[in-house]
């Protein structure tokens, strides 16, 4: 069974061990180094539980820690101060391909209806493939994708919506990006 709980300020220390794991995962696409410490830098993780509009989740699998995602609201990359944004999102590797991302994600959308951006740098083939196929499953009418270089990088972003109906009732979408 999968769960998405809210992080709180003593498992910070549980999921920085996560967010190392991630993010050497992720030096293999953009180069980072590790500082002299042997750790990947990540000065933002702090900001998740001083923040209002920032937002830390663990992820457990029959109660084994199995990754996390740090969402915010507001995108710098897309000057979007409105959407929630998923700045960070890790499932360890032996919970791969079962569906723990797609169930987490899901169930983290639906926590904060409305506008959603998800960006992933250019090129990295296996996140973008997750998302096409995650976003669908929560989105409410379809999403977009369009690409955006920011100067430091180039992002791939995926934008769509989340929205209870007035019945109340959840209808994800299964529409293909209209571009
Ligand atoms: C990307 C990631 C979150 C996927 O998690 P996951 O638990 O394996 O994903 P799921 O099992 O829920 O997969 C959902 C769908 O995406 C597809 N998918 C997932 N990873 C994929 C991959 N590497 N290649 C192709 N398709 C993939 C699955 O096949 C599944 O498709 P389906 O609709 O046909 O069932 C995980 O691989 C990860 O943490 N990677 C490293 C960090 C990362 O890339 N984060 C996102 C950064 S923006």
């Amino acid at each position: 069974m999968v769960e998405v709980i809210r992080a709180k300020k003593s498992d910070e220390a549980n999921l920085e061990n996560l967010l190392q794991l991630y993010l050497l995962e992720f030096s293999e696409i953009d180069g980072s180094q590790v500082s002299n410490d042997g750790r990947f830098e990540y000065p933002h993780l702090t900001q998740y539980w001083g923040e209002p509009d920032r937002h830390p989740f663990l992820f457990k699998v029959d109660g084994a820690p199995a990754g996390f995602a740090l969402v915010k609201k507001g995108s710098e990359v897309v000057g979007d101060d409105k959407s929630m944004d998923v700045a960070e999102f890790f499932v360890i590797r032996n919970q791969r391909l079962k569906g723990t991302g797609r169930t987490a994600f899901k169930e983290i959308v639906r926590m904060f209806p409305g506008p959603w951006i998800v960006r992933v740098v250019d090129g990295y083939e296996k996140a973008l493939a997750f998302w096409r196929r995650a976003i669908p499953s929560v989105a409410t009418s379809g999403f977009d994708s369009e690409a955006i270089d920011d100067g430091q990088r180039k992002w791939i972003v995926f934008s769509f919506a989340y929205a209870v109906s007035d019945a109340g009732s959840r209808s994800p979408s299964h529409a293909q990006p209209s571009k």
